[in-house]
C-alpha cells in the first residue's frame, strides 16, 4: 500500500508535478493533493480520476505517507516537511529552504544519489539544475575550474504571480509580484538582495553548483535576470576548464551525456531558444565557442524548461529512483 501526497497541487509547478506522476508512471495506491485553505474543495483530474484538493494542516501532515512531493514555498516546507518526515515519509521538496542544510541531499539524478541522512531531499534551484547538467560532462572529461553564469529566466519561475504580472502588464496593469513592470522589460533582480549586492537567486546558483557537483574548489559567480517570457530559462555559461580542450571535444562531451541535446549550427541559425526547450525533458546547449580572453575557457548557451527539468520533472525523477530502489 503506497501512499503519495503532492503539496502545492494547485500551483504552476504543482500542476506539472501531477503531469509528471503520470508521465513517469508512478505507482501508488492512494494519492492526496494538498494546497492551502483557499483551494480546499477544488477538483483536479489525475489519470482520468477526479481528486478533491485538501487543506494541508499539521494534523494531516502527521498521517502516514510513504512519499511527499512539495512545491508550496519555503515557509510551508519549513513547517510541514519535518512533520511528514517524523511520520515516516520521504519528502522531496522544491523550495530553497532545505537545500543547503548539511544533512539534506540536493539531487539531480543524472549527477548524484541521495545518502538519506534525513528523509528530506531537496530539489535544486531551476537555473542551477539545467546548468549543472551541462557542467557535469565537462567536469567528467576536463575538470571545471570556474564558471560565470548570466541567466535569462522566465516569469513562470515566480509562480502564478509572475505570469499574471507579465500578462496583465501587457494591458497596462501595475505589477504585484515584481518591483517593476516585467512586460516589455528585463529585471536584473531575482529574489531578495543580500548585503554583498548579490541576490539570493545568484547565491543559490553559486552554492548549489558546488554542493551538487561535490566540488568546493569550483569558483562560481552569477548574475540572474528575469525576462518577459512564460516558460524556459536560458543560462549563458562562461566555463574555465582545468585542461586544454577544443570546441569539438567540448561538443562531444555534451553529446555523450544523458538528457543533453547539442543544437549548434550557426551557419543555419540553429541554436536553442526558450521555445525549443518548452515542454521538453532535455537540456539544450549551443553557441559553443572559445573565449579568447581567458585560458581554457568556453562560452556555452544552455536552455531548459524551468517547470520540467528545472522543477517537476527532476522532483519526480528523484521519486521514481527511490521507488525503483525500494522494489
Ligand atoms: P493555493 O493555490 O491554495 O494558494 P504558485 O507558486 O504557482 O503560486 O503555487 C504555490 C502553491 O503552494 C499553490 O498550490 C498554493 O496553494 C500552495 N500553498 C501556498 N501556501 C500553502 C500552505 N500554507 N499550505 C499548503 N499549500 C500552500
Amino acid at each position: 500500500m503506497v501512499k503519495v501526497a503532492v503539496v502545492g497541487a494547485t500551483g504552476v509547478v504543482g500542476s506539472k508535478l501531477i503531469e509528471m506522476l503520470e508521465h513517469y508512471e508512478i505507482k501508488y495506491d492512494e494519492l492526496v493533493l494538498f494546497a492551502s485553505k483557499r483551494s480546499s474543495g477544488k477538483e483536479v483530474s489525475v489519470g482520468g480520476q477526479t481528486y478533491v484538493i485538501q487543506e494541508l494542516t499539521e494534523e494531516r501532515a502527521q498521517e502516514k505517507f510513504d512519499y511527499v512531493v512539495m512545491s508550496a514555498g519555503g515557509s510551508t516546507s519549513e513547517k510541514f516537511a519535518p512533520l511528514f518526515e517524523e511520520s515516516g515519509a520521504i519528502v522531496i521538496d522544491n523550495s530553497s529552504h532545505w537545500r543547503m542544510k548539511e544533512d539534506v541531499d540536493l539531487i539531480v539524478p543524472e549527477i548524484n544519489k541521495p545518502k538519506l541522512k534525513r528523509k528530506i531531499i531537496a530539489n535544486p534551484n531551476c537555473s542551477t539544475i539545467q546548468s549543472v547538467v551541462a557542467l557535469q560532462p565537462l567536469q567528467n572529461k576536463f575538470g571545471v575550474k570556474r564558471v560565470h553564469y548570466a541567466t535569462y529566466q522566465s516569469v513562470s519561475g515566480s509562480g502564478e504571480g509572475g505570469i499574471r504580472d507579465l500578462e496583465e502588464g501587457a494591458n497596462g496593469a501595475e505589477p504585484t509580484t515584481y518591483p517593476h513592470p516585467i512586460y516589455n522589460n528585463v529585471l536584473p533582480h531575482i529574489d531578495d538582495f543580500l548585503d554583498d549586492g548579490y541576490t539570493k537567486e545568484e547565491k543559490k546558483m553559486m552554492d548549489e553548483t558546488k554542493k551538487i557537483l561535490e566540488d568546493d574548489s569550483i569558483e562560481v559567480t552569477a548574475t540572474c535576470v528575469r525576462v518577459p517570457i512564460i516558460t524556459s530559462h536560458a543560462v549563458q555559461m562562461n566555463v574555465t576548464l582545468d585542461k586544454e580542450a577544443t570546441v569539438d571535444e567540448v561538443k562531444k562531451a555534451f553529446e555523450g551525456f544523458p538528457h543533453i541535446v547539442v543544437m549548434d549550427n550557426p551557419e543555419k541559425n540553429e541554436y536553442p531558444t526558450p521555445l525549443d526547450a518548452a515542454n521538453r525533458s532535455e537540456i539544450f546547449v549551443g553557441r559553443i565557442r572559445k573565449d579568447p580572453t581567458l585560458l581554457n575557457t568556453f562560452h556555452v548557451w544552455c536552455v531548459g524548461d524551468n517547470l520540467l527539468k528545472g522543477a517537476a520533472q527532476n522532483t519526480v525523477q528523484i521519486l521514481k529512483s527511490l521507488m525503483d530502489n525500494n522494489n
